[in-house]
């Protein structure tokens, strides 16, 4: 091993942030705007990085202080806490994974560490290539080619570390409001009636729904951007008819296109060059074997083909498609061995601000982001003004810009149920907070037990869609018997009525980059006891989820385990009931003191609106006060950007006598209010007795009740 030589401080960054590179920097195509050169090193930033040469890798470590807690590196299977880890930053079409696997879809070369004292910095090491990050003493990105230059950020708070990375990549947009309702997908819906349906069955059932997904099985022969001529005869009529019953729609496109000379996605990307190219003689275009046979991919690192993408789009939304579903994007490949991508030696066309043209071994870990970055950006031009939605498979660092994304292609038992919790944990310490796993697991069979207690936890994660395998039985929420049915009725509903908050929390983190679903080490980030708590979480600031991950004991019939351990530094926060009924499959919520939290009457969709009556929930501190907001627009348009929205900032008071005034403390946006009436509702407890006021919104005055 050569020594490891001085580090190059290259560029300050600003307070509290720097970069360190020990040789040539290359662009970096997760940034919003490469880093700008401003300010002095951190004064008590002791470890700076060495940088090293091994073979054809670079490297870069930076040796830890004992003690630190480590987190993000993104999409990671496994435990919340990553210290002893070791991940792969290769994007791989993961099918099958479990805890111990250690490259997955997407990578994201960041780490998060919470020290002792509750200080926290972030490290960005920048390198899109292939690299290992292990973290142990020390942290180490062995990169192929380069040493990667790396980006530390320094903080007071693990929370502000979250925020500086965002100022760096971006945040992901404010999602159209009808993405935070319930996704109901299946691999596949095989005809256009079975959609249908199903979208009869959840609103006959009364259980909430907003979105219902196609998977490839609507195309024709796999040909992106058609729909089969008999099973999908009339995809507008389809669409029409879905809108008609309130759900939006989603369909999914891969990156590889048939290659068949009859069809014109493949007749124009050919004539277009768009497609990726041999580097070996005889010179032609990449074929690779996917869904569809053979298929040609897209050089998603070229501006030209990504406005020729953005194009085909056109066949999507031009019959009512509401969302698009970025899949296989890795890319896979089913023919190329165990790596299932195409070799490192394919050349890209890559625009010159992603590092110009390069090999794949280059660019391989973000050609899905680009895919995700053609198809948004598509999206966003034929529809202008309207909010876009896309998921994605593949993603690197900075691709929350683009795309919301799943957990990939996971599998119906215990363990990934409860690793769905901390992977979405991580991802949202690594920039992208619209993340959830597929509801019941996609691969094999869940069992009602199962089924019930994940769609509890996953209808509270900031993405929930439920998603199951060809070849698996029906995995609808009335697809077990009618005490799974009932407890996913309940799930759902919950869901609904916090979407006033949930839509809150998604515009704090559209405008600040932090993470929906948090870590509850957030709320403390100095008590050392809440740094590796995986079966309880945050949503946004206010709300606590403790959720029951455990297989039931196959004795333990009828007997419900305990509910999620206590989480001793939250005790003051306040168990929050939503039902009316108690479900004991469903995880408990507590609402933070001090806090004010809008909730809505049970909806079956998120077009329910505006919400009538808007119940604000209240939980007085110690001090009897608390305080909260509310944020309405239209939810779907960009008007929002131009002050077309509401915010409505709430702080309560309580009395010596037990009494409880809301105030309206300020009203920001020029959008209308809607909701006249609004309750108030105080968890503290004695106040039953208690005169509980409401107030009318269109006023500034409180009126008592
Ligand atoms: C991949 C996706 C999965 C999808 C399937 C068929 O395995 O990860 O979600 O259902 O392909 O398109």
């Amino acid at each position: 091993m050569p020594e490891w030589t001085a580090p190059v401080v290259s560029e300050m960054l600003g307070d509290r942030i720097a970069r360190f590179r020990a040789g040539d920097v290359v662009p970096f195509p997760g940034y919003v705007e490469p880093p700008r050169a401003t300010g002095p090193l951190p004064p008590h930033w002791s470890a700076s990085p060495r940088f090293a040469r091994v073979g054809s890798c670079g490297v870069a470590r930076l040796w830890l202080e004992p003690d630190i807690d480590l987190y993000g590196t993104g999409m990671v299977a496994g435990p919340l806490r990553r210290n002893g880890t070791s991940i792969r930053l290769d994007n791989f079409d993961a099918w099958g994974y479990a805890a111990a696997s250690r490259k997955l879809y997407q990578s994201h070369p960041w780490v998060l560490g919470v020290r002792r004292d509750g200080s926290a910095f972030g490290m960005l090491f920048e390198t899109t290539r292939r690299a290992t990050i292990s973290l142990r003493r020390s942290v180490t990105c062995i990169a192929m080619g380069p040493a990667p230059a790396v980006v530390v950020i320094e903080r007071a708070h693990p929370m502000e570390v979250v925020e500086a990375l965002a100022t760096l990549t971006g945040c992901a947009p404010m999602p159209p409001r009808w993405a935070l309702g319930y996704h109901q997908c299946r691999y596949s819906y095989m005809t256009a009636e079975r959609v249908l349906e199903v979208g009869r069955e959840f609103r006959a059932r009364r259980i909430p729904c907003d979105g219902l997904w196609m998977d490839i099985d609507h195309m024709s022969g796999f040909r992106c951007f058609t729909f089969d001529h008999e099973r999908f005869p009339d995809p507008r009529g389809l669409h029409h008819a879905l809108h008609e019953m309130g759900f939006h729609a989603v369909t999914m496109v891969d990156p590889g296109i048939k290659v068949d000379h009859r069809y014109g996605v493949y007749r124009s990307g050919r004539a277009g060059g768009h497609f990726l190219r041999t580097p070996h003689e005889p010179p032609g275009e990449v074929h690779v074997r996917v869904w569809p046979g053979q298929c040609a991919l897209p050089d998603f690192l070229n501006s030209r083909v990504r406005e020729w993408w953005s194009e085909q789009c056109r066949e999507l939304t031009s019959v009512g498609a509401d969302g698009v579903w970025n899949d296989m994007n890795e890319p896979a490949a089913f023919d190329a061995g165990p790596r299932k991508t195409i070799s490192d030696d394919i050349p890209h066309r890559a625009d010159a601000d992603l590092g110009g043209p390069g090999d794949h071994g280059r660019y391989h870990n973000v050609y899905g982001m680009q895919m995700a970055r053609a198809t948004s950006e598509g999206l966003a031009r034929l529809r202008p003004n309207r909010r876009v939605f896309v998921l994605t498979r593949a993603n690197f660092l900075g691709g929350q810009r683009y795309a919301a994304c799943w957990t990939g292609d996971n599998t119906s038992n215990w363990s990934h149920l409860a690793m769905s919790i901390p992977m979405v944990l991580n991802l949202g310490l690594s920039g992208q907070p619209m993340v959830g796993p597929d509801i019941g697991g996609f691969s094999e069979n869940a069992t009602p037990e199962l089924f019930a207690r994940w769609m509890g936890i996953g209808a509270l994660l900031p993405f929930a869609r439920g998603h199951s395998e060809k070849d698996t039985k029906d995995h609808e929420p009335w697809s077990f018997g009618a005490a799974c049915e009932a407890t996913c009725r309940r799930a759902l509903e919950r869901r609904m009525r916090l979407l006033p908050y949930l839509y809150g929390v998604a515009r704090e983190s559209a405008m600040t980059g932090r993470p929906i679903a948090r870590p509850v080490f957030m709320a403390d980030s100095t008590d050392a006891s809440l740094r590796g708590i995986e079966d309880a979480f945050l949503l946004g600031g206010d709300l606590l989820v403790r959720a029951n991950v455990s297989e039931p004991s196959a004795n333990g019939q009828g007997s419900m385990p305990e509910h999620g351990r206590p989480v001793p530094v939250l005790a003051s926060w306040r168990d929050l009931r939503l039902e009316s009924e108690d479900d004991e499959v469903l995880p408990r919520l507590a609402i933070r003191p001090g806090a004010i939290v809008p909730i809505a009457p049970i909806m079956q969709h998120t077009g329910e609106h505006p919400v009538k009556p808007l119940t604000l929930l209240v939980n007085l501190d110690a001090r009897h006060e608390a305080r909260g907001s509310y944020y309405e627009d239209d939810g779907e348009t960009l008007d929002f950007r131009q002050g077309q929205y509401r915010l409505t900032t709430f702080e309560a008071a309580g009395d010596e006598r037990g009494g409880v005034v809301v105030r309206i403390e300020s009203v920001e946006g020029t959008w209308p209010p809607h909701a006249h009436l609004i309750q108030v509702d105080c968890v503290n407890p004695g106040t039953r007795s208690v005169r509980v006021e409401t107030i009318d919104v269109s006023g500034q005055r409180p009126r008592a009740s």
